[in-house]
């Protein structure tokens, strides 16, 4: 048998073609943007990895407490023969829920980080060698066509990642879950939730500077892949929280005017000095918005849990 394959879903040059359109539409912007997807080459991964750890940032610890306690209850509601899990980076917490269920055929992690799916696709299924580990190289914000495997399918979206879509993506994004599910298949889903702003603020930029790396290699992502001549040293990290909104704003302040060029799309861009390039909002959620959410892209919301200080929520849904 063939424990574990992987499958680029997006033709070869796909991946180039989008951060070319990215950076073209968000530099020429104004505010600037650069959607947080390009964070995630290898280093982007393991950086992300090293922010886990950090004492300031509470949520991997906050959500693995959750799925530790209630991977039973997950498994029971769910009864899930195949497990798909969106933005699965490491796989490190989903262990959990994947030994927690008894009838699992097959895990189908989806990230656009090859290096994070070949990393935790071959470490499972060499411990998991009855399990099908079929990984998608794919975009979760464009159609998925997911492989024939037995439903019924628990779809996964853990950490938070659906705060760093923008309200508007996160509809459609929400309605194309719901369209990859059939009645009875359920969604487990992780949203950090609003709390003090001091608490939020120090867990996206935390003293060792690890965020303000991971912020800073979007840049080099753009210089490697587009011949730009980003200095990453030219720019501060800056975390901020947006009490309208309910969100963490990331930006990359420029500290100096410059103009940096872009070689592959024969652009010269310019900044002045103090300008800010926002590179990833982080959405903090409640409980009533969720459900509401969910309940607008066809789900309903059965099952709210947080960790014991109440500072992240998994949420277990089910298809109508
Ligand atoms: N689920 C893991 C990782 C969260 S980090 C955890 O909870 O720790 C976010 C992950 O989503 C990264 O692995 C990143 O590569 C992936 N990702 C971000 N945007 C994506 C997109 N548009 N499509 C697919 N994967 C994406
Ligand atoms: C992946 N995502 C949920 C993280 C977050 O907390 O929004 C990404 C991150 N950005 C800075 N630190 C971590």
């Amino acid at each position: 048998m063939s424990p574990f394959q992987i499958t680029r879903t997006l033709p070869k040059d796909a991946t180039g073609a989008a951060l070319r359109a990215d950076v073209l539409s968000g530099l020429t912007a104004t505010p600037k943007t650069l959607p947080p997807k390009w964070f995630y080459d290898a280093h982007g991964s393991e950086l992300f990895e090293q922010i886990t750890e950090l004492p300031e940032y509470y949520p991997t610890r906050a959500e693995r407490e959750i799925l530790l306690d209630r991977a039973g209850e997950i498994a029971a509601a769910s009864g899930a023969r195949t497990l798909v899990e969106l933005g699965s980076g490491s796989s490190e917490k989903t262990r959990h829920v994947i030994d927690a269920l008894t009838g699992l055929r097959a895990y189908v992690p989806v990230d656009v980080s090859e290096s994070a799916l070949i990393g935790a696709g071959e470490a499972l299924a060499a411990e998991r060698p009855d399990l099908e580990v079929h990984a998608l190289v794919a975009d979760f914000t464009a159609p998925l066509t997911l492989p024939d495997t037995p439903g019924p399918r628990l779809l996964a979206f853990l950490g938070g990642t659906v705060g760093n879509l923008l309200p508007d993506e996160r509809t459609v994004f929400l309605d194309s879950v719901r369209a990859l599910l059939a009645p009875g298949d359920a969604l487990l889903l992780g949203t950090d939730l609003v709390k003090d702003e001091e608490v939020l603020v120090r867990a996206y930029d935390d003293a060792a500077g690890v965020t303000a790396a991971f912020d800073k290699n979007v840049l080099s992502v753009v210089n490697r892949e587009l011949g730009a001549d980003f200095d990453p040293d030219a720019f501060a990290h800056v975390a901020l929280w947006d009490a309208e909104n309910e969100w963490i704003e990331m930006r990359l302040r420029s500290l100096a005017e410059q103009t940096v060029k872009i070689r592959a799309l024969d652009l010269a861009v310019d900044f002045a000095a103090g300008e800010e390039l926002r590179t990833e909002v982080s959405a903090k959620f409640r409980e009533d918005g969720v459900r509401s959410e969910l309940r607008s892209a066809g789900m309903e919301l059965t099952h709210w849990w947080t960790d014991r200080e109440a500072r992240f929520a998994l949420s277990l849904s089910v298809v109508r």
